[in-house]
């Protein structure tokens, strides 16, 4: 049998089609052959040494805190072939990425629509804040729609792509790569790694202006222009702010002095918005990090008072799971400190009565575990080297989400006949 052959046998997953790629990875939709389920396989660039290495990564730390969060992409297997250090994140699949949404859009998204869009972001940035994450590369691109209907009303909308994610309180600097310069608040552009999670609501403002407006606020083609952009609609702050982001900045490339202008203020921008919508933006592009508003401010902003009839309308589409419906609600009530009412969520068969009644089913035999092959983002997933005796290369690790803090375990697969 050749080693394809024997691929086509063992392998877990089928390569479907290209989903995206990223700076740090490509990602695949792919078929799990066993269960039919469709996922998404987030290949990276990076090999690593270790499953200790791997296990250690912010992106596998925060997903595995915020698991629970409905807001937030599921992860749901870890893939790593020991024998060339590559690493494959097995997710949820989602139907496309806010970049697609808005691309070729012409006309402007119904406004409940972008109102349902930023509710459950910032229900999911309001999670990994809490959780002590901040995201770090806040942009359309990493926020990803799951559609179950031709109309928005149908969409879920999840936080992806924690591969920058920091936590919050972790030890300045932050040397390394960060957010796509677009969406760069002014205390990352100024300082050497002296920020926090504010730059994630700065962000997030920029999204919202993007959503509505159909083009990115601050297009900045460089550092500097970046600067200027954001001066030239929030005007330039005093110079003891400008000072006070700038300090421990000796390795900054923004060297040149500001021209001071008035700014032509978010309004002048956005024509047609409302005013709470220019209002709650101008809170999100706070210039002074320490003012901006936070995430679950926003949640509770003037903007959503109405959003119940947006929820009315989801309903009525009956496309999303209640479930997940009522826990946007709840969130909303949360927000406003309204009491929420607890429903009783549907007891598991075997904890109600009737069950204790019927005869428990045999357990079934337990089957042989698969193995799992490295996949390739380009073709269809290979074997990278035939497994020596028997024994792959591959270790995955399972995700267990069923507890409150899904574990980590370390499964050594063998070969499947
Ligand atoms: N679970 C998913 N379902 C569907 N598409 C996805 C999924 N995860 C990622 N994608 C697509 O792949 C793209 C790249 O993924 P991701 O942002 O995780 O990679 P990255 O290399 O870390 O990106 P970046 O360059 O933003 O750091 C996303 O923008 C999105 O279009
Ligand atoms: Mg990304």
């Amino acid at each position: 049998m050749t080693d394809n052959q024997v691929a086509q046998r063992q392998n877990k997953f089928r390569f479907v089609a290209k989903k995206g790629s990223g700076a740090f990875a490509d990602v695949i939709q792919a078929e799990n052959t066993k269960t039919g389920q469709m996922v998404a396989i987030k290949r990276m660039k990076q090999t690593y040494k270790s499953i200790d290495q791997i296990v250690q990564l912010r992106e596998i730390q925060a997903l595995k805190v915020l698991s629970q969060n409905q807001n937030t992409v599921k992860l749901l297997e870890i893939l790593f072939d020991k024998s060339t250090g590559r690493l494959a994140l097995v997710f949820e699949l989602m139907s496309h990425d806010m970049y697609q949404t808005i691309r070729h859009r012409k006309t402007p998204l119904p406004v409940n629509q972008v109102k349902w869009y930023m509710f459950q972001i910032l229900n999911g940035l309001k999670a990994s804040h809490q959780a002590g994450f901040f995201h770090r590369d806040m942009k359309p691109e990493n926020v990803l729609v799951q559609k179950n209907s031709e109309s928005w009303t149908g969409d879920i909308v999840k936080l992806s792509d924690f591969g920058s994610a920091r936590q919050i309180g972790s030890e300045f600097p932050y040397t390394e790569y960060i957010s796509t310069r677009w969406y760069r608040p002014p205390e990352v552009l100024l300082s050497d790694g002296i920020y926090g999670q504010e730059m994630d609501i700065f962000g997030l403002g920029c999204v919202m202006y993007e959503l509505i407006e159909l083009h990115p606020i601050f297009p900045g083609k460089d550092e500097f222009d970046q600067m200027c952009r954001i001066h030239n609609v929030l005007g330039t702050p005093s110079t003891e702010l400008i000072k006070r982001l700038r300090r421990n900045a000796k390795n900054n490339p923004i060297k040149a002095e500001f021209q001071v202008v008035k700014g032509c203020g978010v309004q002048t921008m956005m024509t047609n918005a409302k005013p709470e919508v220019v209002d709650i933006i101008a809170k999100m592009l706070e210039y002074d990090p320490l003012r901006r508003i936070s995430a679950q401010q926003c949640l509770a902003h003037s903007y959503f008072d109405d959003f119940l009839t947006v929820i009315e309308e989801v309903r009525k589409d009956k496309k999303i799971d209640e479930t997940f419906v009522k826990d946007m609600e709840d969130a909303w009530k949360q927000a406003r400190n309204i009491p929420v009412q607890k429903t009783e969520r549907t007891q598991p068969k075997e904890d109600t009565e009737e069950a204790a009644e019927k005869p428990k089913p045999k357990p079934k035999p337990k089957t042989k575990p698969t193995v799992t092959k490295t996949v390739n983002a380009n073709s269809a997933p290979q074997i990278v080297h035939p497994p020596p005796e028997n024994k792959t290369n591959v270790v995955q690790l399972g995700f267990s989400t069923t507890g409150a803090l899904p574990t980590l375990k370390k499964t050594y697969y063998k070969a499947g006949k």
